[in-house]
């Protein structure tokens, strides 16, 4: 069913070689000081129902940093007189559990094919944090993540009170590192890219397959299945956050995720999805008239949500503000909800943040930089100042226009009651311009009333 879509996928790039998660905890450790320890934990797994837990994620700098996804692991980078070095605390190999559970690589997978100094039980880690903070003067740790390994820190470093009080030796203090790994995460490789790339075209063509099997009639977890069937079928791990599949006055619900309605054929279905792939995200929106044909009002808003994304796409340029895809969006938007009449202000007015009407319509964010998190780390505006756009640096371009006539708070124009138009890119900037990693993905007038409801005509 999907063979033909995987044939135009490319292959599956390599996967991120250990020289690289090397380098990565190089850069991080080249700002620390020798007696600093930096500790990251994964998250515990979560409970579904009874004794079914949800399918395993680990957290995201555990996976840039050294390429593990397995739970209960500890990573810990500590300098000793060789140099920095790394250890990585892992499931042990254990038959009974690996029967039910699948198998582990254990302490030998983990030192023969991850970039580790160290690898050991993680039934180890207390007696050798205990041994490892006792001369660590800053401990580099995200607390809440993994209330136990918090516990296992917090009794490593009191146990350090008395040494602290009668040689002055013994940490001092916890930071966060976060920050840190969001700014070397904030620029990716070009490894990193390519996961990124092949994330990007599975969810672009998952989102072809769902325009082709829309008619009157389909429900939106059938498109949903469409969509993360192929997913799965691509070789991506899932869904990158869950899939927004929303049509009519659902479509004008930001993050609509219930997915259980019936499509009509007077209706825009807005789908929101985006594949895991290595780790990394993509994240896609379309909209999309169920008949195949735009009505005119529907037509009207889509000319200028893609407008407004055009020119958000031109404005990821290097050295712009983060905020100029956001300006340009806004400002396209504006003029043209006041052409379409739906506006009454100036363009000025409508523009601003407290008293135009822009907001209305339009009342989130045009972009957010994307990775292993589709929310990715790092700062927008470090020390108060919004960043400049670096290459490297991936964002998505997000504009859309929603007209809920099921708001009390607004009076919604009857001739776009229940539109709920968004068109999502993910965009990676470079020296010579924006690059789209999800061009794939059909978003002119033309191409979508080509493509809608083709499988099943
Ligand atoms: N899918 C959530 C977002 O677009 O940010
Ligand atoms: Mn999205
Ligand atoms: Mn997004």
């Amino acid at each position: 069913m999907f063979a033909e879509a995987l044939a135009r996928l490319p292959a599956q790039p390599e996967p991120t070689p250990k020289s690289e998660f090397v380098a990565r905890q190089n850069r991080l450790t080249s700002q620390f000081r020798s007696d600093d320890v930096l500790i990251l934990s994964s998250p515990p797994h979560a409970v579904h129902s009874n004794d079914v837990e949800y399918p395993y994620r680990t957290s995201s700098d555990l996976i840039y940093l050294t390429g593990w996804t397995e739970a209960e692991t500890v990573v810990v980078l500590r300098c000793t007189e060789k140099g920095w070095v790394s250890a990585l605390f892992v499931q042990p190999k254990d038959t009974l559990k690996e029967i039910w559970e699948g198998r582990r690589p254990g302490v030998e997978g983990a030192l023969s094919s991850y970039a580790v100094d160290e690898a050991y039980g993680n039934d180890e880690l207390e007696d050798r944090l205990s041994e490892w903070l006792t001369d660590a003067r800053r401990v580099f740790h995200r607390g809440g993540i993994n209330p136990h390994v918090d516990q296992l820190i917090q009794t490593a470093v009191r146990r350090r009170d008395r040494a602290r009080q009668h040689f002055g030796t013994g940490p001092v203090a916890v930071e966060d590192p976060s920050g840190m790994l969001a700014e070397l995460r904030l620029r990716k490789s070009s490894s990193e890219i390519d996961q990124m790339v092949y994330a990007s075209k599975v969810a672009a063509i998952a989102h072809e397959l769902a325009m082709r099997h829309s008619r009157e009639g389909v429900t939106e977890y059938q498109l949903q299945s469409v969509i993360e069937g192929f997913f799965s079928y691509a070789g991506a791990s899932g869904w990158s956050y869950p899939s927004i599949v929303g049509c009519g006055e659902n479509a004008t619900i930001l993050h609509y995720t219930t997915n259980r309605d019936v499509c009509g054929d007077d209706e825009v279905i807005l789908i929101d999805a985006g594949a895991e792939y290595r780790g990394y995200a993509s994240d896609i929106t379309r909209s999309w008239p169920i008949s195949g044909a735009f009505t005119d009002a529907q037509r009207e808003i889509y000319d200028v949500v893609l407008e407004a994304q055009l020119a958000a796409i031109e404005a990821c340029q290097v050295g712009n503000l983060y905020t100029a895809p956001h300006d340009a969006a806004r400002k396209v938007l504006a003029e043209g909800l006041i052409r379409l009449g739906v506006i009454s202000q100036s363009l000025e007015d409508s523009l601003d943040m407290e008293s135009g009407e822009l907001k209305r319509w339009y009342m989130h964010n045009t972009s957010h930089w994307i990775g292993l998190d589709v929310h990715d780390a790092g700062v927008y505006k470090p020390g108060g100042e919004p960043r400049l756009l670096e290459p490297g640096m991936c964002l998505t371009v997000e504009p859309g226009l929603y007209f809920g006539a099921w708001r009390p708070d607004v009076d919604c124009p009857e001739r776009y009651a229940n539109i709920g138009i968004r068109i999502e890119d993910d965009v990676l900037i470079t020296q010579d311009g924006p690059v789209v990693l999800t061009e794939d993905c059909p978003k002119t007038v033309e191409d979508i009333e080509r493509i809608v409801g083709r499988d099943l005509r």
